[in-house]
């Protein structure tokens, strides 16, 4: 029996007789020679079926074979630097073949097909190349992420999914019934983590987190993987070194470890190249400057070159004054120092200027938008009581968040990285929707 080998382990086995087993995803060819390009998971190539090498009985199998039929191909290996496929480089020429299953008419075609048609056969579209891509892109990106984090001493603690409290204000979250008393799916893992550095100094939580966004937008999911790293002893000036250390290893290492995916997504990865530190860094005041200065002189946004809005300080920004503003910079862009108004009630305020608070956003370039919220935490217990009470947030679901500043209180910082929207931006697709296996957006629950 000849060795059963994945295509990703073909350049090992060339002049050698093996057996993959795969999906076949079409067929072509006519007369006596077949073409099947088969993919395994592990990537995808054409096996040559050529009549006479078959004979008449294997040969017309071959020619019943449908989309995604199951199959195991026997033959030899040859490289060829021309042979099409992921990696490319390798085909085999056809000695053997065994049906598992001939599949009924695949629903998914080379055709185009709409967006919901796509999204209500997720389970089966996840099997196309750009999808299988992504996917494997995203699997790198979360190892690269935990691999930096474990290596710089970040201990990993897990934190609860089920919550009594809001972390990131009471507008998107998705409430639940825990046995009769009201509970909520965590939006954030941060007020646990700001618990656990006091017991292991440098922690990160990652996991899914939730928020119930109210619009549909290509930038936001309903159900989302954010990993936030949170540290003691740790000012925002330190947080923005650490952070853009992070986000520079894991784009290195997207674009060492996925050439062949960025390749077959046809990934223009020059700018990525750009992403290593350091970052800029630009205040608030000056972020809207910039976005006011050049409103008026009539700038105009991708995607759809719509003139850039001004806005008034104080206000948050949108996309268009996002992508803008990162558009400005060869690589990511930390805007810090926001309103305090508009960020979330445990950020630290900045001393003497309590309107602008020790927050910064990072935003990715080419209309990616905001990858990381981070902020230096209120330290001091009656500050953070009072920004409760300002936000109106029940108090008592608080008490132990408070406390946590009665014990040896210390400066410190942390941040969240979206996951989906890392993901697309180095992937190089428009939505966010096709960063995760099963996107949950606005009014889609399946599959
Ligand atoms: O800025 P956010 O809301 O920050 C927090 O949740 C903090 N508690 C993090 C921390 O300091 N520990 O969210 C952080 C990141 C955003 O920058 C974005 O990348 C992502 O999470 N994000 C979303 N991604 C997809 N869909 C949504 N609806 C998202 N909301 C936030
Ligand atoms: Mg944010």
């Amino acid at each position: 029996m000849p060795p059963i080998i994945r295509i990703a382990d073909a350049s090992q086995h060339v002049g050698e007789i093996v057996t993959v087993r795969g999906w076949l995803k079409r067929r072509t060819g006519k007369g006596k020679i077949n073409f099947l390009r088969l993919r395994d998971g592990s990537g995808s190539f054409q096996a040559v079926a050529f009549l006479p090498t078959l004979g008449d009985e294997l040969f017309d199998q071959v020619k019943s074979l449908t989309t995604e039929s199951s199959l195991l191909l026997t033959g030899e290996i040859r490289a060829d630097e021309r042979a099409p496929g992921v990696p490319g480089g390798y085909e085999m020429d056809l000695r053997h073949i065994e049906i598992v299953q001939i599949a009924e008419e695949y629903p998914i075609t080379p055709k185009e097909h709409g967006i919901e048609f796509l999204l209500d056969r997720r389970h089966l579209w996840l099997r196309s190349d750009q999808q299988w891509a992504i996917t494997r892109v995203r699997a790198v990106v979360v190892r690269a992420i935990r691999d930096w984090l474990d290596d710089q001493g970040f201990l990993n603690v897990d934190t609860p999914i089920l919550t009594p409290a809001a972390g990131e204000g009471t507008t998107t979250l998705f409430k639940i019934d825990y046995h009769g008393v009201p509970a909520y799916l965590a939006q954030t893992g941060q007020l646990y983590n700001e618990a656990n550095i006091f017991a292991f100094g440098k922690v990160y939580c990652f996991g899914p987190t939730f928020r119930a966004e109210k619009s549909k937008t290509r930038r936001h999911l309903q159900e989302f993987w954010m990993v936030e790293p949170e540290i003691a002893f740790c000012k925002l000036e330190d947080l923005l070194e650490i952070e853009e250390q992070f986000v520079s290893y894991i784009v290195q290492t997207a674009l060492t470890k996925c050439k062949a995916e960025l390749a077959l997504l046809e990934r223009d990865t020059t700018l990525l190249q750009n992403v290593l530190p350091p970052f800029p860094r630009i205040s608030y005041d000056r972020a809207v400057e910039m976005v006011n200065a050049a409103a008026a002189q009539g700038e105009t946004v991708p995607p759809n070159d719509e003139p850039l809005p001004p806005i008034p300080w104080g206000g948050d920004f949108g996309a268009p004054q996002e992508t803008f503003l990162a558009s400005q910079f060869d690589r990511p862009l930390f805007v810090t120092h926001y309103p305090t108004a508009v960020k979330a009630f445990y950020m630290e305020p900045e001393p003497g200027r309590p309107e602008v608070c020790r927050s910064a956003d990072l935003l990715a370039p080419e209309g990616y938008g905001e990858i990381i919220g981070g902020s230096e935490r209120m330290s001091d217990p009656e500050q953070l009581l009072a920004a409760i009470r300002k936000h109106n947030l029940p108090a008592g679901a608080y008490d132990w968040y408070v406390e946590l500043r009665q014990f040896g209180s210390v400066p410190h910082s942390g941040f969240g990285l979206g996951v989906e929207r890392t993901v697309a931006w180095i992937t190089g697709i428009s939505h966010l929707r096709e960063a995760i296996p099963y996107p949950r957006v606005l009014g889609r629950l399946t599959p």
